[in-house]
């Protein structure tokens, strides 16, 4: 009788399952494959734009890249981007951002995004619809077929003066999409109200069904008065890196 077949080789075990993190790092890595030389960059704002940020320091003290000057959307990534003495600017100074890397919360079949929920909404919209070209970096986990279908938060920049009113308002508007408007705070009692960037309040949208024409839902949602600006970002990628355990796609 023939004896039992070995083991198959190594190479051919069970594959090498990458953590979320990885994911992203290799969408962000992908990303900076679009920077070059002589750019104005959006540098984006989350875990994912991080390893972007990383990857274009590690380019530039390599001598691989010159003379970029970065456009931080928010402190975080002023901060990090220092540390790595990434040469930065501001919008006043560059207007026109030849090319924006960021991460998203989801991203639906047309490329619209919604981001923000790092807080940093409001300055990410600035940088990226002034971009020439806008490179969105995820994991296969934020790939959602309605945008506020995820049962996650939408989150919504406000003024401070009268938050809570804005949020009945907003819940209001979209009552028959089953929606909680809640602050986002920073302590269980919901008392310590989170404070972005630049000094407002984020109010979270959390639908129990779709959202309908997600242009309707932006133009009622900006003509609260209070509100500043929404996490929706629509038609402003240009393309899309999606990293999974089957590799990394390019959606354009
Ligand atoms: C911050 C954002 C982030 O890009 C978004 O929340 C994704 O974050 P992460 O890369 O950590 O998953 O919009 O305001």
């Amino acid at each position: 009788q023939a004896s039992p077949s070995p083991p198959p080789p190594s190479s051919s075990m069970s594959p090498v399952v990458l953590t979320q993190d990885e994911l992203k790092k290799i969408a962000a890595y992908k990303a900076v494959e679009y920077v070059e030389s002589n750019m104005v960059i959006g540098l984006g704002t989350g875990s994912t734009a991080k390893h972007a940020v990383d990857r274009i320091a590690e380019l530039l003290n390599q001598g691989k890249l010159r003379n970029i000057v970065g456009i931080p959307t928010s402190k975080k990534t002023y901060d990090q981007a220092v540390s790595l003495g990434i040469p930065l600017s501001d919008l006043n100074s560059h207007p026109a951002v030849d090319l924006s890397i960021d991460g998203a919360d989801e991203v639906d079949p047309f490329l619209n995004l919604v981001k923000g929920r790092g807080g940093s909404l409001l300055r990410e919209k600035m940088v990226e619809s002034s971009s020439k070209k806008f490179v969105v970096i995820v994991d296969e986990s934020k790939m959602v077929e309605h945008l506020g279908g995820s049962g996650l938060a939408m989150p919504v920049e406000v003024v401070p003066y009268g938050d809570l009113a804005v949020a009945k308002s907003l819940q209001a508007l979209f009552e028959d999409s089953g929606c909680v408007a809640k602050r986002r705070t920073l302590d269980l009692d919901g008392k310590v109200p989170f404070i972005t960037d630049n000094g407002n309040h984020i109010v979270e949208l959390f639908f129990k069904k779709d959202i309908g024409d997600l242009n309707t839902a932006s133009d009622k949602i900006l003509r609260i008065p209070g509100v500043v600006e929404h996490g929706m970002f629509l038609g402003l990628a240009t393309t899309v890196i999606v990293a999974g355990e089957l590799g990394v796609r390019v959606e354009n």
